[in-house]
């Protein structure tokens, strides 16, 4: 049976207050509910949230959208695993389609940041996904195929309870445009495929794959019931409390 999870990726949203408030909320929301949610607020708040879901038990954890892949020391602007770590960080997001194409992180710097992630204990959410012009160009297994092979390729097969991908075409996240069902089934099919390849047929079939891109609750529950979606990385609709927990309902 696969872990359901549904992260909230903030981004470079929310205030202090705003944060707390989407924190309290989702520790309220969520206490029966049998999918596991992860948020992802910016770097400045993860204490603050982190204590808003100390009491709140196991079905909430607290992830980070980044993380620097070596030890502490001199690298201005960054920051560590074990700086996460003190902050009750146990999911760290890498890859993501934004990190990728507007700060332009290389195929080595995300292998290397979920290499990092994987040997410190905490678990990867790793994002892939193909650009509009890959999609029609019909690229769309090669562009997933070659970032998984990039990214993972070396791990040891302990690390791999500790993996999540997260399948997020570029041209789905913040547009409104959603990969349909089938479509999205057919990628998470593929990436299954190619993690079994990596890592064996034992970790592919326990991995869980999260969709995400422009997930809202009107599309969340045709997509959740498709067979090789283990829940979904949101964006957008999880800085509005009511429609995310209305999301992760979906999943369970
Ligand atoms: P979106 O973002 O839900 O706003 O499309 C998803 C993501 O970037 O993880």
């Amino acid at each position: 049976m696969r872990t359901k999870l549904v992260g909230g990726n903030w981004k470079m949203n929310t205030n202090l207050g705003s944060a707390r408030e989407l924190a309290r909320a989702a520790a309220r929301g969520v206490t029966d509910s049998p999918a596991t949610v992860i948020l992802f607020p910016p770097f400045p708040y993860l204490l603050a949230v982190g204590g808003v879901l100390q009491d709140s038990g196991p079905g909430v954890r607290l992830g980070a959208q980044d993380a620097y892949p070596g030890a502490d020391g001199a690298f201005t602007g960054e920051v560590s695993l074990s700086m996460l770590a003190d902050c009750a960080v146990s999911v760290v997001l890498v890859g993501h389609s934004e990190r990728r194409h507007l700060i332009q992180e290389t195929d080595a710097l995300i292998r290397a940041k979920a290499h990092a992630v994987l040997d410190s204990g905490m678990t990867c959410m790793l994002c892939i996904g193909e650009t509009l012009e890959q999609r029609e160009r019909g690229e769309t297994d090669a562009i997933n195929r070659r970032q998984l092979e990039s990214a993972l390729t070396g791990i040891s097969p302990d690390c791999a309870s500790r993996l999540v991908v997260a399948y997020e075409p570029v041209w789905a996240i913040g547009t409104g445009r959603t990969a349909t069902p089938e479509d999205a089934q057919t990628a998470h099919l593929g990436v299954r495929g190619v993690v079994a390849s990596i890592l064996g047929s034992n970790a592919a079939e326990s991995l869980s794959i999260l969709y995400g891109g422009s997930v809202k609750a009107s599309n969340a529950e045709a997509l959740a019931i498709m067979p090789d979606i283990d829940g979904f990385l949101v964006g957008g609709a999880s800085l509005v409390s009511a429609e995310f927990l209305q999301i992760v309902e979906a999943v369970s």
